[in-house]
């Protein structure tokens, strides 16, 4: 079967994925951040885990500064290895003319957003989902257990990538394209921030006037599932210019926000 120009037995689609690290230019300035500054994100580099849990209803709980700065490096550096190369970060659209607020790219499967499915290849190009590495599985395995929710555990076959730009954004939703089975269990969505904070929204109902505000910084870790699972949450706006320092020093990660969720399908 043909889609497009590609054949579905191939691995290669010819566009390379979005970078979501670009090279720094020759001759670029790298401007030294305040001593004050460099010494609370020496303090946060460490490789000590956060142990503020909080948690914000059922089936919802908040893991504070969860990553330390050299997990954020590592998960930064795959998704950059990945996103550049084959089934990588690419502008998703629900429909013609409506291209989403940021870039994305899906792990294990692909979902697609015009039609709300989970399969093996993107519809587009025909590309292969690269896995998910086994250094993200280690995290997750970490964050649910650290994270004491009555949750049950999983192992996510799914991580669905997403690059918002300093003017990206998501409209409220829920997360409800996974198997009848996850979603009748509850099974937890985890998600991790990295780069520029975001404004978080969450509310019972599309709705509501005033859903609840959560700010998402770089190494936050948030978990909804059981009661929580069904949750409408989006992003409203990303907070230009607030990643660490250190992280944009040793990545070169664009100005900007990259968020994981892990699923199990
Ligand atoms: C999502 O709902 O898929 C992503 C949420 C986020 O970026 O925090
Ligand atoms: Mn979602």
């Amino acid at each position: 079967m043909r889609v497009g120009k590609l054949s579905i037995g191939d691995d290669k689609p010819a566009a390379a994925g979005f970078d979501i690290c670009p090279p720094k230019q020759a001759g670029s300035v790298v401007l030294k951040p305040p001593l004050l500054l460099k010494n609370r994100e020496k303090r946060q580099s460490s490789n000590s885990r956060s142990n503020v849990v909080v948690s914000l209803r059922p089936g919802m709980v908040f893991l504070k500064g969860y990553l330390s700065l050299s997990d954020q490096e590592m998960i930064v550096k795959r998704c950059r290895e990945l996103g550049v190369g084959s089934g990588g970060f690419y502008q998703p659209g629900y429909g013609e003319d409506t291209k989403m607020h940021l870039k994305m790219m899906c792990l294990g499967k692909n979902w697609d957003p015009q039609s709300g499915q989970y399969g093996d290849r993107r519809p587009f190009d025909g590309a292969k989902p690269p896995q998910i590495p086994p250094e993200f599985h280690s995290h997750v395995h970490s964050a649910l257990k650290d994270s004491n929710a009555l949750l049950p555990s999983i192992s996510p076959d799914i991580c669905i990538v997403n690059f918002y730009s300093q003017t990206g954004r998501l409209g409220l939703h829920q997360d409800k394209d996974e198997s009848p089975d996850s979603l009748r269990l509850g099974l937890p969505v985890i998600s991790f921030s990295i780069g520029d904070s975001a404004d978080f929204l969450y509310a019972d109902h599309r709705d509501l006037d005033q859903p609840k505000k959560l700010l998402l910084q770089s190494g936050d870790v948030l978990i909804f599932g059981g009661p929580s699972r069904n949750l409408f949450h989006g992003v409203a706006s990303i907070h230009p210019n607030t990643a660490p320092n250190l992280l944009l020093q040793h990545t070169n990660l664009r100005p900007g926000r990259l968020n994981l969720t892990f699923r199990r399908y």
